[in-house]
């Protein structure tokens, strides 16, 4: 028998699962795309050459006791190699999740697992505080727009770039790196820049405050 009890409760179960419906429909595109923003690389993946790297990691003096993290890691090529090389740890950051699936095969290619962490996520939101050397491939407004976390780091602590400084959005230089080499690869047969910055990073135009020593004898 089906009673007007029966009916109230199936309108009931009917308002809640169009409601339910109606929410997914329109919050879900929202996350959805909110994600799928975060999820656009600010720079395609080329691939640092592995004398290049080899030659970043030298100039950075990387050693054992040191933790490298990648900013963009791409195949992983990177910390890989450091783990490898110097037996440090290494973490590699990368947005695109195919790169994330090359950089934890590169690991496994190079044993060291038990030294390298892979994550996906985008690199304006990773602290740097617990790294000692920053390494990047990135474009130079992407660099200057970093320094806010660099800013972070102990000071000491290493950033090495490939090919390029530390910009705003109109091209002004707003770091002076402490090194410049310059370094032709056998693998492209190309010159390639790498840059070396030391934290506390040298800011273009900072206000350096002149003590005068007289002034100084007086006080
Ligand atoms: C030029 S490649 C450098 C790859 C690697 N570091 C190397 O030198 O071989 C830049 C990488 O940065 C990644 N990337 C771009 N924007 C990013 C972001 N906002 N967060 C995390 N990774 C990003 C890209 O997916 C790409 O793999």
């Amino acid at each position: 028998m089906f009673h007007r009890r029966d009916l109230f409760w199936l309108l009931l179960l009917a308002i809640t699962v169009g409601l339910i419906a109606a929410v997914g429909f329109y919050v879900a595109p929202l996350a959805f795309s909110a994600e799928a923003a975060e999820e656009t690389p600010d720079v395609v993946f080329v691939p640092t050459a592995h004398d290049v790297v080899a030659k970043m990691l030298e100039v950075a003096g990387v050693k054992k006791d040191d933790v490298v993290f990648d900013l963009g890691c791409g195949d992983g090529r990177i910390v890989a190699t450091a783990a490898k090389k110097f037996g440090c740890k290494g973490t590699g950051f990368d947005i695109n999740p195919v790169r994330i699936k090359e950089s934890l095969a590169t690991v496994e290619k190079f044993n060291v697992g038990h030294l390298v962490s892979i994550e996906k996520k985008n690199i304006f939101k990773v602290d740097l505080s617990q790294a000692s050397v920053i390494t990047l491939y990135l474009l130079p407004e992407l660099n200057g727009r970093l320094i806010p976390q660099l800013d972070k780091m102990k000071p000491g602590s290493r950033i090495v770039s490939h090919e390029y400084r530390m910009t705003d959005a109109s091209g002004s230089q707003l770091t002076t790196p402490d090194k410049e080499i310059e370094i032709i690869s056998r693998e492209d047969n190309t010159k390639h820049k790498i840059y070396l910055w030391t934290i506390p990073l040298k800011k273009v135009g900072e206000k350096v405050e002149k003590v005068d020593p007289e002034e100084k004898k007086k006080g």
